[in-house]
C-alpha cells in the first residue's frame, strides 16, 4: 500500500506552518509538485522553502507533475474544466505510479488549506476511484487565507444571527441577489464587487496576505472600491500574478 498526503503549509506567512505539517512533512518520501508555468513560481520557490526549512534529513525526492494547458475562455466553462481536469487525473496517476513505491508516502503541499478551493483532494480521490493505484489518503489542515484575512483585518467573519458565505467572484452578482449579505469572495480576477448595486456595503480587502508585500484595504465601496482596483492592477503588473481575497458586508 501506498500512502498519500494532503499538507496545508498556510497562506503565506511562513509562520502559518502549522506543528502539525511539520512533523508530517518530515515523513515524506516524495513531494509531488504540480507545475503550472512561470506565472507564479513565487509559490512553487515557498513551497521549497517550507521543506528546506522544516525537514529534517535529506531523504526526500521531489517530483514534478506538469499541468496539461486549459483553455477556459469558451462558453462551455463546465465542460473544458471537466476535460482538463480528467487530464489531470490520468498524469497524476501515471506519475504517481512511477514515483511512488508501495510502502512510501508521497505528499502534495496545499496553498492555505487544502478543503478550500484546492482541487488535490478531487483528485486523488478519483484517481482511487479508477482503481489501479491503491493508497490510503490523509488530509493535514492549514491556515487558509480567509483566516489570514479576518486575522489581518481583526474582524469576526461571523456575526450575531447572520451568515457568512464563501464563494468565488465569478458567483458573487447572483450570491448577493440571492440575499446573502456577508460573502467571502476568492478567486476573482475582475474585482466583482464593483458589480454590485449597493456601493454602502463595506470591504476588507487583503492581497498577498502574510506575505511582505501584503496590502490591507477597507471602506465601503464607495470610498474605497476604485483604490482597491488600482492597487490590484498594479500590484498585479508588478509581480506579475496577485492573490487577493476579501470579505463583503452589507449595512445592517
Ligand atoms: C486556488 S485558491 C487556494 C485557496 C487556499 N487553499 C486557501 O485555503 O487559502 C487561490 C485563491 O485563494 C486566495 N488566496 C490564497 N492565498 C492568498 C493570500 N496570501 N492573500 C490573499 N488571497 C489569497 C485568493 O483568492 C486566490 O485567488
Amino acid at each position: 500500500m501506498r500512502h498519500l498526503k494532503i499538507i496545508g503549509i498556510g497562506a503565506g506567512d511562513p509562520g502559518y506552518v502549522t506543528l502539525q505539517a511539520i512533523e508530517q512533512l518530515n515523513s515524506v518520501d516524495v513531494f509531488f509538485v504540480v507545475d503550472k508555468g512561470e506565472a507564479k513560481s513565487d509559490l512553487l520557490h515557498f513551497r521549497s522553502e517550507v521543506c528546506g526549512r522544516h525537514i529534517e534529513h535529506d531523504n526526500y525526492r521531489t517530483v514534478e507533475i506538469p499541468d496539461p494547458p486549459r483553455d477556459l475562455s469558451g462558453p462551455e466553462y463546465g465542460e473544458a474544466v471537466r476535460s482538463w481536469h480528467q487530464q489531470r487525473v490520468g498524469r497524476w496517476e501515471a506519475v504517481m505510479t512511477a514515483e511512488l513505491k508501495p510502502g512510501q508516502v508521497g505528499a502534495f503541499l496545499a496553498w492555505g488549506d487544502p478543503a478550500l478551493y484546492d482541487s488535490t483532494l478531487q483528485i486523488l480521490q478519483e484517481v482511487r476511484a479508477r482503481g489501479r493505484l491503491e493508497f490510503d489518503l490523509e488530509l493535514i489542515p492549514g491556515i487558509s487565507a480567509v483566516q489570514a484575512l479576518a486575522a489581518r483585518h481583526q474582524i469576526s467573519l461571523t456575526q450575531v444571527g447572520r451568515s457568512v458565505v464563501v464563494t468565488s467572484g465569478r458567483q458573487l452578482v447572483e450570491q448577493w441577489r440571492g440575499g446573502t449579505n456577508d460573502v467571502v469572495v476568492m478567486l476573482d480576477a475582475h474585482c466583482s464587487f464593483l458589480q454590485l448595486d449597493d456601493w454602502s456595503t463595506s470591504i476588507y480587502w487583503g492581497a498577498y496576505l502574510g506575505t511582505e508585500d501584503e496590502i490591507l484595504i477597507a471602506g465601503t465601496i464607495a470610498e474605497r472600491g476604485e483604490e482597491i482596483r488600482r492597487a490590484r492592477d498594479q500590484a498585479r503588473t508588478q509581480k506579475g500574478w496577485v492573490f487577493d481575497t476579501y470579505l463583503l458586508r452589507a449595512q445592517p
